[in-house]
């Protein structure tokens, strides 16, 4: 599945718009994609020993030249990307943030700071033990009590995920104290410190198919909350 979504958030002026592309591609089109990519890129390609993780990385980072190139109206080979402290890549002229799981890559473009995750639901047999581990003490309790732990598991993950991706942190020792909404949409707070100042961010779900969940967060948040 791939597609775009615009997403209108309110009188703040960040409009927000959702992207997802395959990262399986045909040799000819990795090929062609590859041709887009920035001298640190190719050594990063390089680098996988892998030949899928590999080819996906090429095609995550050439579609994104491409949907980045015209946006900002450059061509997609000349998207100069820089890097935060913990390694978020950002462009001049829009805010973005990426995330892939296996084969798809979502992408949120808008006018100021995003964060996106997104994870294929799969058996994890730890999940008890991972969520007690990295997860805040109300989110272990609500994913205890859910009628789908799994699910509960799965979303929970990508919130939390969305919201430091949002800030630039990675994810670490900072996880147990960022508590996500109970249901829905909603507030995540307890970020940790960052260099935008931002102590909490507004999440929701994103709807992609039934395999996978993702989540979005974003900064202000939208005027009808
Ligand atoms: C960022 C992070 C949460 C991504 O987790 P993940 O589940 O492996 O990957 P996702 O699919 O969600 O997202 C990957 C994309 O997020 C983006 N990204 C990378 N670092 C990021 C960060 N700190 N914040 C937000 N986005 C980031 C990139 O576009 C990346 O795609 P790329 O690898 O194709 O460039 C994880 O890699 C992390 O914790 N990194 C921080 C490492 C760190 O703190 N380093 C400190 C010393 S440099």
């Amino acid at each position: 599945m791939t597609g775009e979504g615009g997403r209108g958030t309110g009188d703040e002026g960040n409009a927000i718009a959702v992207a997802t592309w395959s990262l399986s591609e045909p040799a000819e089109v990795v090929d062609s994609l590859f041709a887009l990519l920035s001298e640190d890129e190719r050594v990063r390609a390089a680098a996988f020993v892998r030949e899928e993780p590999r080819r996906r990385f090429i095609v995550a980072r050439g579609r994104l030249r491409e949907r980045l190139g015209e946006r900002i109206g450059v061509a997609p080979a000349d998207v100069a990307f820089r890097y935060g402290p913990n390694g978020k890549p950002a462009a001049e002229g829009v805010q973005f943030n990426v995330a892939h799981t296996g084969d798809l890559a979502l992408c949120a473009f808008a006018d100021a700071p995003v964060g996106v995750d997104v994870e294929r639901i799969r058996p994890i047999k730890n999940a008890t033990a991972l969520a007690e581990r990295w997860f805040h003490a109300d989110e272990v309790a609500r994913i205890a009590a859910a009628p789908e732990p799994l699910a509960e598991f799965f979303r929970t993950w990508t919130m939390k995920e969305a919201a430091l991706k949002l800030v630039g942190v990675g994810v670490g020792e900072s996880l147990p104290k960022v508590l996500t909404p109970a249901e829905g949409a909603g507030w995540a707070t307890g970020l940790p410190g960052n260099e935008l100042g931002i102590d909490r961010c507004w999440v929701e779900p994103l709807a992609i198919d039934m395999e996978h969940v993702a989540a979005l967060a974003f900064s202000p948040p939208p005027s009808s909350v």
